[in-house]
C-alpha cells in the first residue's frame, strides 16, 4: 500500500486571483448566513493599504484563501475559506499558520477575528491559540432576515522584526 502526501503551498495573491477567490467563496460559505463577500468587495479591499491575500494551492489548484487587514500593530483576519472537497486535510490550518507568520513578520502584535456563533471554524481558531474576546449581537443577517450573533476572538503574536 502506498500513501500520497499532498503538499499545501501558500503564496501571496492579488486582484488577478479574483476569479479563483470568487469560486472558493461561493462554494465555501453557506448562503443562509450572508457571510460571503462579492468579487467587487474583495477587489476593492485588496486596493487598500495593509490588506493582503494568501492563496493555498494543492497540485497547483487554488483550494483556499485568507484575507487580512493590518493597521499599525493590529490585524484582522477578514476571511478564511477552503473549497469543501479539500477540507479537513490541513489547508485551513496551513492558511492560519501562514497568516500568523506573515503578521509576525510585519510587526503585528495582535490578530483579531470575528466568526458567526455556530460556525465550526471556532474549533480551528481555538486550536491555534485564539481566545474569546466578545459577542456582537445580531451581527450577521441571512437572506431571510434571520439574525446571527458574531463572536470575536484574538491572539497575541510574537513579533519577528
Ligand atoms: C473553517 C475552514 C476554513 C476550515 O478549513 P479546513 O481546511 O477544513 O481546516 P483544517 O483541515 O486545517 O482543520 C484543522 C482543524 O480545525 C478544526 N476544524 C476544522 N473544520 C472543522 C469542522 N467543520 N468541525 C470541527 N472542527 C473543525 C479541527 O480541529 C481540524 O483538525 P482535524 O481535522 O485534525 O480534526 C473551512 O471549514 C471553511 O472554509 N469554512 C467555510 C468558510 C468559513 O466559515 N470561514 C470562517 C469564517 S471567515
Amino acid at each position: 500500500m502506498s500513501t500520497r502526501v499532498r503538499l499545501i503551498e501558500l503564496a501571496p495573491g492579488g486582484a488577478g486571483d479574483a476569479e479563483a477567490v470568487d469560486r472558493i467563496m461561493l462554494a465555501a460559505f453557506d448562503p443562509r448566513y450572508g457571510e460571503a463577500w462579492t468579487r467587487s468587495q474583495c477587489i476593492g479591499i485588496l486596493a487598500m493599504p495593509g490588506v493582503w491575500l494568501t492563496l493555498a494551492r494543492v497540485d497547483e489548484a487554488v483550494v483556499g484563501f485568507a484575507l487580512v487587514r493590518a493597521i499599525m500593530d493590529e490585524a484582522e483576519l477578514l476571511l478564511i475559506a477552503v473549497d469543501p472537497p479539500a477540507r479537513r486535510s490541513g489547508v485551513g490550518a496551513a492558511l492560519l499558520r501562514g497568516v500568523i507568520a506573515e503578521c509576525e513578520g510585519r510587526g503585528v502584535a495582535k490578530l483579531h477575528l470575528e466568526v458567526r456563533a455556530n460556525n465550526p471554524a471556532v474549533a480551528l481558531y481555538a486550536a491555534h491559540g485564539f481566545r474569546h474576546a466578545g459577542v456582537r449581537r445580531n451581527y450577521y443577517r441571512g437572506p431571510g432576515g434571520q439574525a446571527f450573533d458574531a463572536h470575536t476572538y484574538a491572539r497575541e503574536l510574537e513579533i519577528h522584526r
